[in-house]
This record gives C-alpha cells, structure tokens and sequence, in this order.
C-alpha cells in the first residue's frame, strides 16, 4: 500500500500553464504548497510539466514524494481535445485504467494520493458511464494506485443520485464555487453530512463582486491583508480546502499565509451571506 500521506490545507492548481507549468510546479513547492492539483486532460493541463517540476523539486532537495498531495483526474473524451491518455474506441473503464497508467509515468510515481472524476458524462444526473467511470476508479484505489477517490463539476443531485446507486461515495468533491449561490451551499452541506472534502476552486475569480465589496475590503485593510487572502482564510474557516492557481510568487506565499488570517465568527457569517 502507498504510504499515507495527510491533506494539506491549500492545493496549487497547475492548469493553463503550458510551457511554465514544470518552473510554476517547482515554484510552487518551493513556496511551500505540499498540495498539487492537475489532469490528464493536455487541453487545460501539462501534466507531465508537472511532474517534471516535481522531479526538479526532488533533484534539488526540496522535498520527496512522500511529502507531497497528488492529485489527478479522469477527463472523458468530451472534455479532451485530439491529445487523449487513452484508447477512445475502448471501454470507459478501460479508458480509466489507461488514463491512470499514463498520469503514473508523467508524475514519475506509482500512485497518486487522489483520483478524481473531472465531471460527470451528463450535466443533468449520474449516467450509467458516471457509474462504470466510479466503479473503475474504485478498482484503481483497490490496486494501491491512488489512496482517495473524488468528484468534480457535481451538483447535488448528481451526488444524492450517486448515493442512491448504492456505491462508494467519494471523499473529496472538487467544485466551483460562486457565492451568489452561498458558495456552494447545497453541495457543501451535503458534503459535511457525509463527511466529504470539498475542495473550492476560482474561489477569486468567480466571485470579483466579494473581492470589492466594502466588508471584504475592510476586513483586508484592518488586517494588513488582501481581499484574495480574506476569502481564502473564510474558505478555509467554513471548511472548503482552496486552490489557488497562482503565476505570481509573491501571491503564492500571500494565499499560503492567508491561514494565519484571523476572522470572527461574525464576519465568516457576513461573508458567507454578502452574495447569496
Ligand atoms: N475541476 C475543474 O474542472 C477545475 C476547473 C478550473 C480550475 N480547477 C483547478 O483549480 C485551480 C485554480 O483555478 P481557478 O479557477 O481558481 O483560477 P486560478 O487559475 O487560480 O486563477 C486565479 C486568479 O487569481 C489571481 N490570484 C491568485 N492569488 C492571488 C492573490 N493572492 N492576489 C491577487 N490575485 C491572486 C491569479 O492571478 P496571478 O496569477 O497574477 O496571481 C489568477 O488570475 C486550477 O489550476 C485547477 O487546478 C479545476
């Protein structure tokens, strides 16, 4: 079994970054994200950049495998462009178990720490695929070659559909999140009932209002803060593990200090109602 290796509280997410993914990976390590986020999905991810920034982090003692989050996803073929991981006249489970093999040899490891369904076939419900997919990545865990399992891109009713059909449920859901819709209310709660990690991503930029509103900005200037910190620290204090997908050294070790951030439980209430 793969040595166990415990969540970190920020993920640093690696897509759109092309050609500066391997220097914006060891970047990142080096600021100190023990989290990493990618896809085999060559569209929006270069996940073999990643992993030859993890080898470049490795080579220069910043670290070693075992000191740092993996995570990777499964992309159907509606999510890729012409460069697939896998077979598309293959089954999807097939489809699965060779998108894993190639995210192995671009991330230079024999397991990742989770695995993660990039989104559902259907944006309307869990599919038989969705099923078959799960079932798949369930067989993945079982062979050692991830510890955890996670959705991403789910509402909640693709979740009580998932729940209904009897199966695992996964341990972490990767969404993004609005705070018009109280960010992610619905799915968070169902997450918390079922002891589930939520993972939010553009926590910044889908949310520009939050980050210019007076409260935000005020709480930021009394603390000698950002708006971007003050929502992380509030993502973080309501139970959202953040990613951030920062270029910017300066913004990697401000979004990692946010955690140092101190909010009273009046403002994380104001801001968890100021859009929704
Ligand atoms: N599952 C999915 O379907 C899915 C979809 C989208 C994203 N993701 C994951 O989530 C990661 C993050 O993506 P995201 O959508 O949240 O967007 P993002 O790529 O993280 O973009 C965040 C934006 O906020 C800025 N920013 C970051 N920290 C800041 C700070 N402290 N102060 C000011 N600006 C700051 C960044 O600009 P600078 O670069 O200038 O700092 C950037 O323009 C991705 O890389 C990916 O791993 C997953």
């Amino acid at each position: 079994m793969p040595a166990s290796v415990a969540v970190p509280d920020f993920l640093y997410g690696t897509a759109w970054k092309e050609d500066r993914t391997p220097a914006l990976t060891e970047l990142a390590l080096r600021a100190g994200f023990r989290g990493i986020d990618t896809a085999n999905q060559r569209r929006h991810y270069f996940e073999a950049g990643v992993g030859q920034g993890l080898a470049a982090a490795y080579r220069a003692g910043v670290l070693t495998r075992g000191d740092v989050f993996l995570q990777t996803k499964f992309t159907y073929q509606n999510g890729q462009d012409h460069r697939l991981p896998y077979d598309p006249s293959a089954d999807v489970a097939t489809q699965v178990a060779q998108s894993m093999q190639s995210s192995l040899e671009h991330l230079g490891t024999d397991h990742v720490d989770s695995y993660v369904l990039h989104g559902p076939a259907s944006g309307y419900g869990w599919t038989n695929d969705d099923a078959e997919a799960w079932a798949a990545m369930v067989k993945e865990r079982d062979a050692g070659r991830t510890r955890l399992l996670g959705v991403s891109n789910v509402s909640l009713r693709h979740l009580e559909q998932m729940a209904l059909a009897g199966g695992e449920l996964p341990h972490f859901v990767q969404n993004r999140c609005f705070a018009r819709l109280g960010w992610d209310r619905d799915v968070r709660s169902f997450c918390v009932e079922r002891n589930i990690v939520y993972q939010g991503f553009s926590l910044l930029t889908a949310n520009p209002d939050v980050l210019r509103h007076r409260f935000v900005t005020g709480i930021a200037a009394r603390s000698t803060a950002t708006p971007a910190q003050v929502v992380f620290r509030f993502a973080q204090a309501i139970g959202i593990l953040p990613l951030t997908g920062t270029s910017d050294a300066a913004h990697m070790q401000q979004d990692l200090a946010s955690h140092g951030l101190s909010l009273s439980p009046d403002e994380i209430a104001a801001i968890e109602s100021v859009a929704g």
